[in-house]
Protein backbone atom coordinates (compact mmCIF):
# COMPACT_ATOMS: atom_id res chain seq x y z
CA UNK A 1 0.00 0.00 0.00
CA UNK A 2 1.22 3.13 -0.61
CA UNK A 3 2.49 5.28 2.16
CA UNK A 4 0.45 7.83 3.25
CA UNK A 5 1.53 10.61 6.11
CA UNK A 6 -0.63 9.62 8.91
CA UNK A 7 0.92 5.80 8.93
CA UNK A 8 4.05 7.63 10.12
CA UNK A 9 2.60 10.13 12.29
CA UNK A 10 2.38 10.32 16.22
CA UNK A 11 -0.59 11.57 17.82
CA UNK A 12 -1.08 13.52 20.61
CA UNK A 13 -4.64 13.61 21.99
CA UNK A 14 -5.83 16.59 23.52
CA UNK A 15 -8.84 16.74 25.80
CA UNK A 16 -8.88 20.58 26.05
CA UNK A 17 -10.79 21.14 28.47
CA UNK A 18 -8.26 19.49 30.81
CA UNK A 19 -5.80 20.84 29.52
CA UNK A 20 -4.57 24.74 30.31
CA UNK A 21 -6.53 27.48 31.75
CA UNK A 22 -5.48 31.08 30.93
CA UNK A 23 -8.08 33.52 32.21
CA UNK A 24 -8.74 31.92 35.44
CA UNK A 25 -12.02 30.48 34.79
CA UNK A 26 -11.28 26.94 35.92
CA UNK A 27 -11.37 25.37 31.98
CA UNK A 28 -9.15 24.67 29.80
CA UNK A 29 -8.99 27.18 26.43
CA UNK A 30 -7.57 27.56 23.43
CA UNK A 31 -5.01 30.12 24.45
CA UNK A 32 -3.70 27.27 26.23
CA UNK A 33 -3.30 25.09 24.07
CA UNK A 34 -1.32 27.97 21.81
CA UNK A 35 1.12 28.23 24.91
CA UNK A 36 1.80 24.68 25.03
CA UNK A 37 2.36 23.80 21.04
CA UNK A 38 5.84 24.24 21.63
CA UNK A 39 5.36 21.55 24.78
CA UNK A 40 4.08 19.09 21.89
CA UNK A 41 6.06 19.26 19.19
CA UNK A 42 9.46 18.88 21.46
CA UNK A 43 8.03 15.66 22.32
CA UNK A 44 8.22 14.93 19.19
CA UNK A 45 4.35 14.72 17.86
CA UNK A 46 3.45 15.65 14.53
CA UNK A 47 -0.46 15.20 15.10
CA UNK A 48 -3.05 16.64 17.27
CA UNK A 49 -6.54 15.17 17.76
CA UNK A 50 -8.73 17.69 19.84
CA UNK A 51 -11.90 15.77 21.56
CA UNK A 52 -14.72 18.30 20.27
CA UNK A 53 -14.10 22.06 20.97
CA UNK A 54 -17.56 22.92 19.27
CA UNK A 55 -20.39 24.92 21.13
CA UNK A 56 -21.89 22.72 23.64
CA UNK A 57 -23.95 22.42 27.09
CA UNK A 58 -21.54 20.08 28.38
CA UNK A 59 -23.60 17.87 29.22
CA UNK A 60 -21.29 15.11 28.01
CA UNK A 61 -17.99 17.60 27.58
CA UNK A 62 -18.52 18.56 24.32
CA UNK A 63 -19.69 15.11 22.79
CA UNK A 64 -23.45 17.16 22.32
CA UNK A 65 -22.97 19.88 20.23
CA UNK A 66 -25.04 22.51 19.53
CA UNK A 67 -23.37 24.43 16.52
CA UNK A 68 -20.79 22.62 14.53
CA UNK A 69 -19.39 25.37 12.90
CA UNK A 70 -18.10 27.40 15.82
CA UNK A 71 -15.85 27.17 18.70
CA UNK A 72 -17.30 27.24 22.50
CA UNK A 73 -16.97 30.51 24.41
CA UNK A 74 -15.40 29.08 27.21
CA UNK A 75 -12.45 27.17 24.59
CA UNK A 76 -12.17 31.20 22.43
CA UNK A 77 -13.74 31.70 19.17
CA UNK A 78 -13.18 30.18 15.70
CA UNK A 79 -10.36 33.15 15.18
CA UNK A 80 -8.42 31.38 18.50
CA UNK A 81 -9.56 28.36 16.53
CA UNK A 82 -7.63 29.24 13.28
CA UNK A 83 -4.80 30.39 14.91
CA UNK A 84 -3.93 27.23 16.63
CA UNK A 85 -4.80 25.43 13.45
CA UNK A 86 -2.20 27.64 11.55
CA UNK A 87 0.49 27.78 14.43
CA UNK A 88 0.70 24.09 14.36
CA UNK A 89 0.79 23.78 10.93
CA UNK A 90 4.17 25.77 11.18
CA UNK A 91 5.31 23.79 13.59
CA UNK A 92 4.61 20.34 11.18
CA UNK A 93 1.71 19.34 13.41
CA UNK A 94 -1.46 18.55 11.59
CA UNK A 95 -5.20 18.65 13.73
CA UNK A 96 -7.88 16.30 13.80
CA UNK A 97 -11.08 17.11 14.93
CA UNK A 98 -13.55 14.70 16.35
CA UNK A 99 -16.41 14.66 14.50
CA UNK A 100 -19.91 13.56 16.56
CA UNK A 101 -22.15 12.30 13.68
CA UNK A 102 -24.41 10.05 15.57
CA UNK A 103 -26.30 12.44 17.91
CA UNK A 104 -26.57 16.12 18.47
CA UNK A 105 -27.08 18.36 21.84
CA UNK A 106 -30.70 18.83 22.41
CA UNK A 107 -30.11 22.48 22.63
CA UNK A 108 -29.09 22.43 18.32
CA UNK A 109 -31.06 24.27 16.43
CA UNK A 110 -32.26 21.51 14.19
CA UNK A 111 -33.66 19.85 17.22
CA UNK A 112 -35.52 22.49 18.86
CA UNK A 113 -36.94 23.07 15.03
CA UNK A 114 -37.44 18.92 15.07
CA UNK A 115 -39.48 18.68 18.14
CA UNK A 116 -42.37 21.47 17.46
CA UNK A 117 -44.51 19.87 15.52
CA UNK A 118 -44.62 16.57 13.11
CA UNK A 119 -44.13 18.65 9.61
CA UNK A 120 -41.21 20.58 10.74
CA UNK A 121 -38.90 21.08 8.01
CA UNK A 122 -36.46 19.41 10.22
CA UNK A 123 -38.22 16.86 12.00
CA UNK A 124 -37.11 13.68 9.99
CA UNK A 125 -33.56 14.89 11.10
CA UNK A 126 -34.33 13.11 14.24
CA UNK A 127 -35.99 9.53 15.08
CA UNK A 128 -39.26 9.76 16.17
CA UNK A 129 -41.47 7.28 17.18
CA UNK A 130 -45.47 7.12 18.99
CA UNK A 131 -45.33 5.04 22.12
CA UNK A 132 -46.39 1.28 22.43
CA UNK A 133 -49.24 0.74 24.96
CA UNK A 134 -48.13 3.95 26.24
CA UNK A 135 -44.65 2.83 26.54
CA UNK A 136 -41.52 3.18 25.12
CA UNK A 137 -41.26 1.76 21.34
CA UNK A 138 -38.58 -0.42 22.44
CA UNK A 139 -36.74 -1.80 25.89
CA UNK A 140 -33.20 -0.03 24.79
CA UNK A 141 -31.46 1.74 27.56
CA UNK A 142 -29.37 4.60 27.13
CA UNK A 143 -26.08 4.24 28.41
CA UNK A 144 -25.61 7.16 30.75
CA UNK A 145 -28.73 5.25 32.79
CA UNK A 146 -30.23 8.56 32.72
CA UNK A 147 -33.86 9.17 34.10
CA UNK A 148 -36.05 5.77 33.99
CA UNK A 149 -32.90 3.84 32.00
CA UNK A 150 -34.70 4.07 28.44
CA UNK A 151 -33.32 4.85 25.45
CA UNK A 152 -36.32 6.70 24.32
CA UNK A 153 -37.80 10.30 25.81
CA UNK A 154 -41.51 11.58 25.31
CA UNK A 155 -42.03 14.63 24.12
CA UNK A 156 -45.80 15.62 25.04
CA UNK A 157 -45.90 18.81 22.16
CA UNK A 158 -46.69 15.73 19.37
CA UNK A 159 -46.99 12.77 22.02
CA UNK A 160 -44.03 11.00 20.31
CA UNK A 161 -40.64 9.96 21.97
CA UNK A 162 -37.12 10.59 20.00
CA UNK A 163 -34.46 8.36 20.48
CA UNK A 164 -30.63 8.89 22.99
CA UNK A 165 -28.56 6.40 22.90
CA UNK A 166 -27.12 8.56 25.50
CA UNK A 167 -28.04 11.22 27.61
CA UNK A 168 -31.25 12.21 26.93
CA UNK A 169 -30.11 15.75 26.22
CA UNK A 170 -27.97 14.52 23.12
CA UNK A 171 -30.97 13.01 20.69
CA UNK A 172 -29.31 10.51 18.03
CA UNK A 173 -29.48 11.64 14.50
CA UNK A 174 -31.81 10.05 11.48
CA UNK A 175 -29.32 9.46 9.04
CA UNK A 176 -31.87 8.13 6.73
CA UNK A 177 -32.84 11.42 6.27
CA UNK A 178 -30.90 12.57 3.16
CA UNK A 179 -31.12 16.28 4.00
CA UNK A 180 -29.80 15.77 7.07
CA UNK A 181 -26.51 13.80 5.40
CA UNK A 182 -26.32 16.74 3.01
CA UNK A 183 -26.16 19.02 5.69
CA UNK A 184 -23.62 17.04 7.41
CA UNK A 185 -21.24 16.24 4.66
CA UNK A 186 -21.00 20.11 3.95
CA UNK A 187 -20.24 20.88 7.29
CA UNK A 188 -17.53 18.54 7.27
CA UNK A 189 -16.07 19.66 4.28
CA UNK A 190 -16.23 23.22 5.52
CA UNK A 191 -13.82 22.09 8.47
CA UNK A 192 -11.60 20.78 5.67
CA UNK A 193 -11.34 23.37 3.17
CA UNK A 194 -10.40 25.56 6.18
CA UNK A 195 -7.53 23.47 6.40
CA UNK A 196 -7.93 20.87 8.87
CA UNK A 197 -6.39 17.40 8.60
CA UNK A 198 -8.99 14.50 9.46
CA UNK A 199 -11.29 13.51 11.90
CA UNK A 200 -11.78 10.91 14.76
CA UNK A 201 -15.59 9.59 14.19
CA UNK A 202 -17.24 9.26 17.21
CA UNK A 203 -18.89 5.92 17.82
CA UNK A 204 -18.74 5.69 14.15
CA UNK A 205 -20.46 2.05 14.02
CA UNK A 206 -23.64 3.21 15.76
CA UNK A 207 -25.00 5.51 12.72
CA UNK A 208 -27.23 2.99 10.84
CA UNK A 209 -30.33 1.81 13.22
CA UNK A 210 -31.62 -1.46 12.98
CA UNK A 211 -34.86 -1.66 10.60
CA UNK A 212 -37.88 -2.09 12.68
CA UNK A 213 -36.10 -0.98 16.24
CA UNK A 214 -36.51 -4.26 17.25
CA UNK A 215 -36.24 -5.09 21.48
CA UNK A 216 -32.69 -5.95 22.27
CA UNK A 217 -33.00 -10.14 23.66
CA UNK A 218 -30.07 -9.32 25.47
CA UNK A 219 -29.75 -10.57 29.01
CA UNK A 220 -30.29 -8.16 32.06
CA UNK A 221 -27.07 -7.95 34.16
CA UNK A 222 -26.28 -5.86 36.92
CA UNK A 223 -24.31 -3.37 35.14
CA UNK A 224 -26.39 -3.79 31.53
CA UNK A 225 -29.93 -2.51 32.84
CA UNK A 226 -32.08 0.00 34.81
CA UNK A 227 -35.47 -0.92 35.43
CA UNK A 228 -35.70 -3.08 32.35
CA UNK A 229 -34.30 -1.17 29.64
CA UNK A 230 -31.22 -2.71 28.54
CA UNK A 231 -27.75 -1.25 27.21
CA UNK A 232 -26.93 -4.12 24.24
CA UNK A 233 -24.96 -2.74 21.14
CA UNK A 234 -25.20 -5.90 20.17
CA UNK A 235 -28.81 -4.99 18.72
CA UNK A 236 -27.82 -1.05 17.98
CA UNK A 237 -24.09 -1.30 16.58
CA UNK A 238 -22.94 -2.99 13.11
CA UNK A 239 -26.48 -3.17 11.58
CA UNK A 240 -26.92 -3.98 8.07
CA UNK A 241 -26.22 -1.05 5.79
CA UNK A 242 -23.67 0.87 7.59
CA UNK A 243 -21.21 -0.04 5.46
CA UNK A 244 -22.70 1.29 2.49
CA UNK A 245 -23.35 4.37 4.95
CA UNK A 246 -19.80 4.71 5.41
CA UNK A 247 -19.05 4.10 1.93
CA UNK A 248 -21.45 6.71 0.89
CA UNK A 249 -19.51 9.81 3.68
CA UNK A 250 -16.24 8.68 2.27
CA UNK A 251 -17.24 9.31 -1.63
CA UNK A 252 -18.91 12.55 -0.83
CA UNK A 253 -16.50 13.78 1.85
CA UNK A 254 -12.75 11.90 2.88
CA UNK A 255 -12.43 10.81 -0.63
CA UNK A 256 -11.58 14.40 -1.61
CA UNK A 257 -8.86 15.51 0.87
CA UNK A 258 -5.63 14.04 2.23
CA UNK A 259 -6.52 13.26 5.49
CA UNK A 260 -6.76 10.75 8.13
CA UNK A 261 -9.80 9.43 9.41
CA UNK A 262 -10.08 7.34 12.81
CA UNK A 263 -13.21 5.59 13.46
CA UNK A 264 -14.21 4.87 17.16
CA UNK A 265 -15.14 0.85 16.82
CA UNK A 266 -16.42 0.69 20.38
CA UNK A 267 -17.89 -3.17 20.34
CA UNK A 268 -16.10 -4.67 18.03
CA UNK A 269 -13.00 -6.70 19.04
CA UNK A 270 -11.96 -9.02 16.12
CA UNK A 271 -11.33 -9.59 12.57
CA UNK A 272 -15.08 -7.83 12.10
CA UNK A 273 -13.78 -4.81 12.27
CA UNK A 274 -11.74 -5.27 9.19
CA UNK A 275 -14.57 -3.92 6.72
CA UNK A 276 -14.58 -0.70 8.30
CA UNK A 277 -10.51 0.12 7.26
CA UNK A 278 -9.10 -2.26 5.33
CA UNK A 279 -7.87 -0.09 2.51
CA UNK A 280 -10.25 -1.43 -0.83
CA UNK A 281 -13.12 -0.91 1.36
CA UNK A 282 -13.16 3.10 1.17
CA UNK A 283 -14.62 3.57 4.41
CA UNK A 284 -12.31 4.81 6.97
CA UNK A 285 -8.43 4.99 7.22
CA UNK A 286 -7.90 3.11 10.45
CA UNK A 287 -10.21 2.81 13.68
CA UNK A 288 -9.51 1.80 17.49
CA UNK A 289 -10.29 -1.10 18.50
CA UNK A 290 -10.60 -1.87 22.26
CA UNK A 291 -9.52 -5.60 22.13
CA UNK A 292 -7.73 -4.74 25.42
CA UNK A 293 -8.10 -0.94 26.25
CA UNK A 294 -11.72 -1.47 27.31
CA UNK A 295 -12.32 -0.23 30.51
CA UNK A 296 -14.75 -2.99 31.24
CA UNK A 297 -12.76 -5.62 30.59
CA UNK A 298 -11.06 -7.65 32.90
CA UNK A 299 -7.26 -6.01 33.09
CA UNK A 300 -5.15 -7.55 30.54
CA UNK A 301 -2.29 -10.19 30.95
CA UNK A 302 0.68 -9.91 28.96
CA UNK A 303 -0.38 -12.62 27.68
CA UNK A 304 -3.68 -11.21 26.43
CA UNK A 305 -2.34 -8.34 25.58
CA UNK A 306 0.20 -9.91 23.04
CA UNK A 307 -3.36 -12.38 21.19
CA UNK A 308 -4.80 -8.61 20.98
CA UNK A 309 -1.49 -7.25 19.31
CA UNK A 310 -1.23 -10.79 16.86
CA UNK A 311 -4.85 -10.51 16.37
CA UNK A 312 -3.76 -6.46 14.97
CA UNK A 313 -0.98 -7.66 13.30
CA UNK A 314 -3.30 -10.32 10.72
CA UNK A 315 -5.62 -7.46 9.72
CA UNK A 316 -2.86 -5.67 9.30
CA UNK A 317 -1.48 -7.85 7.07
CA UNK A 318 -4.59 -7.95 5.19
CA UNK A 319 -4.20 -4.07 4.14
CA UNK A 320 -5.58 -2.88 6.96
CA UNK A 321 -3.52 0.64 9.55
CA UNK A 322 -3.98 0.00 12.97
CA UNK A 323 -3.44 1.78 16.02
CA UNK A 324 -1.89 1.51 19.37
CA UNK A 325 -3.11 2.69 21.94
CA UNK A 326 -3.91 1.98 25.62
CA UNK A 327 -6.01 4.91 26.88
CA UNK A 328 -7.84 7.83 25.68
CA UNK A 329 -10.18 10.26 27.70
CA UNK A 330 -13.11 7.29 28.55
CA UNK A 331 -10.38 4.64 29.99
CA UNK A 332 -8.69 5.00 33.15
CA UNK A 333 -4.83 5.85 32.89
CA UNK A 334 -2.56 3.51 31.47
CA UNK A 335 -0.06 3.09 34.03
CA UNK A 336 -2.73 2.80 36.61
CA UNK A 337 -4.15 -0.42 34.88
CA UNK A 338 -1.43 -2.13 32.79
CA UNK A 339 1.69 -1.10 34.66
CA UNK A 340 2.31 -0.16 38.44
CA UNK A 341 1.29 3.18 39.39
CA UNK A 342 3.53 3.11 42.62
CA UNK A 343 6.71 1.10 42.64
CA UNK A 344 7.19 1.15 38.97
CA UNK A 345 5.20 3.96 38.18
CA UNK A 346 8.25 5.11 35.71
CA UNK A 347 9.73 2.11 34.40
CA UNK A 348 6.26 0.74 34.07
CA UNK A 349 5.01 3.98 32.14
CA UNK A 350 7.94 3.10 29.80
CA UNK A 351 7.79 0.41 29.26
CA UNK A 352 4.01 0.05 28.14
CA UNK A 353 4.88 3.18 25.94
CA UNK A 354 8.08 1.03 24.36
CA UNK A 355 5.42 -1.10 23.15
CA UNK A 356 2.39 1.44 21.78
CA UNK A 357 5.45 3.16 19.96
CA UNK A 358 7.37 -0.14 18.58
CA UNK A 359 5.06 -1.82 16.91
CA UNK A 360 3.02 -1.44 13.84
CA UNK A 361 0.21 1.11 13.74
CA UNK A 362 -0.11 4.79 14.34
CA UNK A 363 0.29 5.38 18.27
CA UNK A 364 -1.79 7.67 20.31
CA UNK A 365 -0.28 9.79 23.10
CA UNK A 366 -3.51 10.60 25.60
CA UNK A 367 -2.00 14.27 27.38
CA UNK A 368 -0.11 13.30 30.98
CA UNK A 369 0.54 9.75 29.44
CA UNK A 370 3.53 11.34 28.83
CA UNK A 371 4.76 12.31 31.83
CA UNK A 372 3.33 8.92 33.92
CA UNK A 373 -0.11 10.86 35.24
CA UNK A 374 -2.29 8.46 37.20
CA UNK A 375 -5.76 7.02 38.07
CA UNK A 376 -6.88 10.03 40.52
CA UNK A 377 -9.40 7.36 42.52
CA UNK A 378 -11.80 10.59 43.74
CA UNK A 379 -12.73 9.30 46.97
CA UNK A 380 -16.32 10.42 46.81
CA UNK A 381 -19.06 9.77 44.40
CA UNK A 382 -19.72 14.22 44.38
CA UNK A 383 -16.32 14.31 42.97
CA UNK A 384 -17.48 12.54 39.87
CA UNK A 385 -18.40 14.98 36.50
CA UNK A 386 -18.64 12.10 34.14
CA UNK A 387 -22.53 10.82 33.74
CA UNK A 388 -21.74 7.86 32.86
CA UNK A 389 -19.93 7.42 36.34
CA UNK A 390 -22.96 8.50 37.78
CA UNK A 391 -25.85 6.83 36.17
CA UNK A 392 -23.79 3.73 36.42
CA UNK A 393 -23.43 4.30 40.47
CA UNK A 394 -27.27 4.80 40.00
CA UNK A 395 -28.19 2.00 38.24
CA UNK A 396 -25.90 -0.11 40.36
CA UNK A 397 -27.71 1.13 43.84
CA UNK A 398 -31.07 0.29 42.25
CA UNK A 399 -30.08 -2.77 41.17
CA UNK A 400 -29.46 -3.65 44.51
CA UNK A 401 -25.31 -3.33 45.16
CA UNK A 402 -24.47 -1.38 48.14
CA UNK A 403 -23.25 2.56 47.61
CA UNK A 404 -19.73 1.39 48.94
CA UNK A 405 -19.67 -1.27 46.59
CA UNK A 406 -20.74 0.44 43.50
CA UNK A 407 -18.09 2.98 44.30
CA UNK A 408 -15.34 0.75 44.82
CA UNK A 409 -16.53 -0.62 41.62
CA UNK A 410 -16.13 2.36 39.51
CA UNK A 411 -13.29 4.19 40.64
CA UNK A 412 -10.74 1.91 38.95
CA UNK A 413 -12.80 2.59 35.66
CA UNK A 414 -14.81 6.23 35.33
CA UNK A 415 -13.87 8.37 32.67
CA UNK A 416 -12.78 10.83 34.78
CA UNK A 417 -9.53 9.24 35.91
CA UNK A 418 -8.13 10.81 32.55
CA UNK A 419 -10.03 13.89 32.51
CA UNK A 420 -8.87 15.48 35.86
CA UNK A 421 -6.19 18.62 34.58
CA UNK A 422 -2.92 18.37 33.28
CA UNK A 423 -0.49 18.53 36.21
CA UNK A 424 2.22 21.38 34.67
CA UNK A 425 3.91 22.14 38.27
CA UNK A 426 3.65 21.34 41.52
CA UNK A 427 2.42 24.89 42.36
CA UNK A 428 -1.68 25.44 43.11
CA UNK A 429 -4.05 23.97 41.34
CA UNK A 430 -0.24 22.27 39.58
CA UNK A 431 -0.22 24.77 37.57
CA UNK A 432 -3.41 24.24 35.41
CA UNK A 433 -5.74 27.13 36.48
CA UNK A 434 -5.55 30.20 38.80
CA UNK A 435 -9.32 29.60 39.70
CA UNK A 436 -10.97 27.01 40.80
CA UNK A 437 -10.79 23.56 38.37
CA UNK A 438 -13.76 22.30 36.72
CA UNK A 439 -13.30 19.29 38.03
CA UNK A 440 -10.09 18.16 40.91
CA UNK A 441 -6.68 17.77 40.73
CA UNK A 442 -5.40 14.16 41.35
CA UNK A 443 -3.76 14.16 44.54
CA UNK A 444 -0.23 13.40 43.31
CA UNK A 445 0.92 16.73 41.93
CA UNK A 446 3.57 17.59 43.96
CA UNK A 447 5.09 14.46 42.59
CA UNK A 448 3.83 13.79 38.79
CA UNK A 449 3.85 16.89 36.64
CA UNK A 450 5.30 18.09 33.25
CA UNK A 451 8.11 20.82 35.17
CA UNK A 452 9.64 18.44 37.09
CA UNK A 453 9.78 15.52 34.17
CA UNK A 454 11.44 18.62 31.85
CA UNK A 455 13.95 18.76 34.00
CA UNK A 456 14.76 15.58 34.49
CA UNK A 457 17.19 13.57 32.49
CA UNK A 458 15.59 10.09 32.94
CA UNK A 459 11.87 11.38 33.39
CA UNK A 460 9.15 9.76 31.58
CA UNK A 461 8.57 12.99 29.17
CA UNK A 462 12.04 12.21 28.38
CA UNK A 463 11.95 8.73 27.30
CA UNK A 464 9.36 9.18 25.18
CA UNK A 465 10.88 11.97 23.31
CA UNK A 466 13.83 9.29 22.81
CA UNK A 467 11.49 6.60 21.57
CA UNK A 468 9.32 9.28 19.24
CA UNK A 469 12.89 9.76 17.40
CA UNK A 470 13.36 6.23 16.90
CA UNK A 471 10.23 6.25 14.21
CA UNK A 472 11.86 8.70 12.17
CA UNK A 473 15.74 7.16 12.41
CA UNK A 474 14.23 3.38 12.19
CA UNK A 475 11.94 2.74 9.51
CA UNK A 476 11.34 -0.77 10.66
CA UNK A 477 9.24 0.81 12.98
CA UNK A 478 6.65 1.87 10.68
CA UNK A 479 7.72 -0.24 7.56
CA UNK A 480 9.08 -3.32 9.31
CA UNK A 481 7.50 -7.14 9.38
CA UNK A 482 6.61 -8.36 12.69
CA UNK A 483 7.71 -11.24 14.44
CA UNK A 484 6.91 -12.10 17.99
CA UNK A 485 9.62 -13.66 20.04
CA UNK A 486 8.53 -16.73 22.65
CA UNK A 487 4.73 -15.72 22.10
CA UNK A 488 3.91 -17.77 24.69
CA UNK A 489 5.63 -16.04 27.64
CA UNK A 490 3.52 -15.37 30.28
CA UNK A 491 5.98 -11.60 31.57
CA UNK A 492 7.58 -10.69 28.48
CA UNK A 493 6.64 -9.39 25.59
CA UNK A 494 8.87 -9.70 22.84
CA UNK A 495 9.34 -8.95 19.14
CA UNK A 496 11.68 -8.39 15.98
CA UNK A 497 10.93 -5.99 13.36
CA UNK A 498 12.09 -6.44 9.88
CA UNK A 499 12.97 -4.51 7.21
CA UNK A 500 15.67 -5.76 4.34
CA UNK A 501 18.43 -3.22 6.00
CA UNK A 502 17.64 -3.58 9.58
CA UNK A 503 16.28 -5.82 12.27
CA UNK A 504 14.63 -4.02 15.78
CA UNK A 505 14.49 -6.26 18.67
CA UNK A 506 12.51 -5.42 21.18
CA UNK A 507 12.07 -6.90 24.78
CA UNK A 508 9.28 -6.07 27.44
CA UNK A 509 9.03 -7.26 30.60
CA UNK A 510 5.17 -6.66 31.77
CA UNK A 511 5.52 -7.94 35.14
CA UNK A 512 6.54 -6.31 38.97
CA UNK A 513 9.01 -9.64 39.21
CA UNK A 514 12.70 -10.51 37.76
CA UNK A 515 12.03 -13.13 35.38
CA UNK A 516 14.48 -15.22 32.44
CA UNK A 517 13.94 -14.77 29.18
CA UNK A 518 15.82 -16.47 26.38
CA UNK A 519 16.01 -15.35 23.04
CA UNK A 520 16.75 -18.08 21.28
CA UNK A 521 20.10 -19.68 19.51
CA UNK A 522 19.14 -18.04 16.38
CA UNK A 523 18.55 -13.98 17.54
CA UNK A 524 21.68 -15.37 20.01
CA UNK A 525 24.15 -15.61 17.49
CA UNK A 526 23.73 -11.88 16.04
CA UNK A 527 25.52 -9.02 17.95
CA UNK A 528 22.84 -6.81 19.25
CA UNK A 529 22.96 -2.82 19.86
CA UNK A 530 21.07 -0.90 22.77
CA UNK A 531 19.14 1.96 21.04
CA UNK A 532 17.22 2.30 24.35
CA UNK A 533 16.20 1.03 27.41
CA UNK A 534 14.52 2.10 31.02
CA UNK A 535 17.37 0.77 33.08
CA UNK A 536 20.22 3.06 32.72
CA UNK A 537 22.81 -0.34 33.12
CA UNK A 538 20.24 -2.39 30.59
CA UNK A 539 22.95 -5.60 28.75
CA UNK A 540 22.81 -5.61 25.60
CA UNK A 541 21.48 -9.41 24.27
CA UNK A 542 22.58 -12.45 24.21
CA UNK A 543 24.54 -11.98 27.21
CA UNK A 544 21.12 -10.61 29.13
CA UNK A 545 19.11 -13.50 30.29
CA UNK A 546 16.91 -12.18 33.24
CA UNK A 547 15.11 -8.75 33.53
CA UNK A 548 13.95 -6.86 36.12
CA UNK A 549 10.67 -5.55 37.03
CA UNK A 550 9.54 -3.68 33.87
CA UNK A 551 12.55 -3.27 32.26
CA UNK A 552 12.49 -2.98 28.57
CA UNK A 553 14.60 -2.60 26.01
CA UNK A 554 14.58 -1.80 22.01
CA UNK A 555 17.90 -3.22 20.47
CA UNK A 556 19.22 -2.89 16.64
CA UNK A 557 20.84 -5.19 14.21
CA UNK A 558 22.07 -3.27 11.16
CA UNK A 559 23.05 -5.20 7.54
C1 LIG B 1 -17.58 8.34 22.47
C2 LIG B 1 -16.75 9.35 23.21
C3 LIG B 1 -17.31 9.52 24.59
C4 LIG B 1 -18.74 10.02 24.47
C5 LIG B 1 -19.56 9.14 23.54
C6 LIG B 1 -20.83 9.83 23.12
O1 LIG B 1 -17.52 7.09 23.04
O2 LIG B 1 -15.42 8.98 23.21
O3 LIG B 1 -16.55 10.37 25.37
O4 LIG B 1 -19.33 10.03 25.73
O5 LIG B 1 -18.88 8.80 22.37
O6 LIG B 1 -20.55 10.84 22.19
CA1 LIG C 1 -10.35 29.15 30.52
Amino acid sequence: MEKKWWQEAVVYQIYCKSFLDTNGDGIGDLKGVMQKLDYIKELGANCIWFNPLYVSPQVDNGYDIADYKNIDPAYGTLDDFKKVLEEAHKRGIRILMDMVLNHTSDEHKWFTESRKSKDNKYRDYYIWRPGKNGKEPNNWGNYFFERNGSAWEYDGRTDEYYLHQYSYKMPDLNWECEALREEMYSMMRWWLDMGVDGFRLDVINILKKPAGFPDSKAAPTLTNTKNGYIVDRTTTANVEGIHELLKEINRNVFSKYDIMTVGEISTLKGMETLPFFAQDSHEIDTVFVFGVANRDEIPASPKKIKEFQALQLSMSRRNAWVTQFLNNHDQPRQVSRFGNDTEYRERSAKTLATMIHTLVGTPFIYQGEEIGMTNVYYPSINDYNDRYTVGSYDALTKNGMSPEKALAKLRPISRDNARSPFQWNDRENAGFTSGKPWIKVGDRYKEINAEKDLSSPDSIYKYYQQLISLRKTHPAIVDGLTEFVDFENENVISYRRTTSRETLLVIANFSDKTVGFDIGNELASFKWKTLLANYSDTAAVPEKTEWRPWECAVYSLEF
